[in-house]
């Protein structure tokens, strides 16, 4: 029967069109991809496979920011703690490396609470449990929260000392600067009285930058190009990871290091039904990473309210990690 043939691929078609809610991947991938400048952010880089690769980055012999700044942490841990004081309370803006933050427990007197604050709730959860076995007399309070956004932390039980705020691996450097002002800001509100440690790469000779971005065993090609692959597994897309190759350059005048994605040939790809075509050539931006000088720091920190009162950095001045104060409001 005609009419009944009609009706069921009327609900055929119904059904295909009332596809699951995108995800917040697949919705920023296609916005981003559907601007003239097209790039993806850098915060979808970090899947199981990407953070993996992240972490072979950190032991890569070009990639000195980690290694420098754990021996900065270690090296002058005493005379952070002893700007810190005992009781305080850290908030740390990321999952963080776990490695980073004991660093800083170890050498604090009575730490009383650690809220690392994170959008993944899964690693945040599998963090606080270990962290928790080993610092029995710490509260452990994971918030799942964009800490780009204003938040209400969990309410302290009893008197703790300095409120303080902990950034460290040069995530700042992902933030335009714009949104690095923006951030302090509301870092600087939420830790009135406290501090914040953040840890920023500075800028150097580009020829070491650049190999810190472009390593010779291809880690960090891999960790760009995953974003496609993350894209195949997760979204209806049809990247061809071999259509595209890796890019890092230093942008000298803006100081940061750019990462793309350049289309080896003309292409089309499609992704949830909509097609996006490729030029040979065409890049997709998918990283900034700013570079700061300590003084120029300072003075972002200065606008944002606070007040510099510490630095330390390696004898090579690779990086630096600053220890800003936080006025009272008066
Ligand atoms: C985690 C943003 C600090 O910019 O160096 C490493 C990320 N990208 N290699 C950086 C990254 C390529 C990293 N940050």
């Amino acid at each position: 029967m005609p009419s009944k043939a009609k009706a069921s691929n009327l609900h055929a078609f119904r059904t295909s069109q009332r596809a699951a809610p995108l995800s917040d991947f697949g919705r920023d991938l296609i916005a981003g991809l559907s601007r003239e400048a097209r790039s993806i952010p850098p915060k979808f880089f970090y899947d199981a496979a990407g953070s993996a690769l992240f972490d072979r980055i950190c032991d890569l012999p070009e990639y000195y920011p980690t290694r420098t700044e754990l021996r900065i942490l270690t090296e002058c841990a005493p005379q952070i703690a002893s700007h810190i004081g005992s009781q305080a309370e850290i908030i740390e803006f990321g999952a963080g490396s776990l490695t980073k933050v004991r660093l800083l427990l170890d050498a604090l007197d009575a730490p009383r609470r650690y809220v690392p604050i994170d959008i993944s709730g899964e690693h945040l959860q599998a963090a606080a449990e270990r962290l928790r076995a080993d610092y029995p007399q710490l509260t452990v309070q994971p918030v799942v929260a964009d800490y780009t956004m204003p938040m209400v932390l969990p309410p302290q039980g009893g008197a703790t000392g300095k409120r303080v705020g902990f950034f460290p691996g040069s995530t700042l450097g992902n933030f335009s600067p714009n949104e690095a002002f923006a951030f302090l800001q509301l870092a600087q509100r939420m830790l009135r009285g406290g501090g914040l440690l953040l840890g920023v790469d500075l800028v150097k000779d580009p020829a070491l930058l650049h190999a810190a971005y472009n390593d010779a065993q291809g880690v960090t090609a891999a960790f760009n190009l995953n974003l496609l692959a993350r894209a195949n597994a997760e979204l209806d897309a049809d990247f061809d990871p071999e259509g595209f190759t890796h890019a890092a350059f230093y942008n000298a005048p803006l100081r940061r290091i750019e990462m793309h994605l350049v289309s080896r040939r003309a292409q089309t790809v499609s992704i949830e039904g909509q097609e996006f075509t490729f030029d040979e050539g065409e890049s997709i931006h998918t990283e900034n990473s700013h570079k700061f000088t300590v003084d120029g720091l300072r003075a972002l920190a200065v606008r944002a309210g606070f007040r510099p009162a510490a630095v330390w950095t390696d004898p090579e001045r690779l990086f630096s990690v600053h220890w800003l104060e936080s006025p009272t409001a008066q």
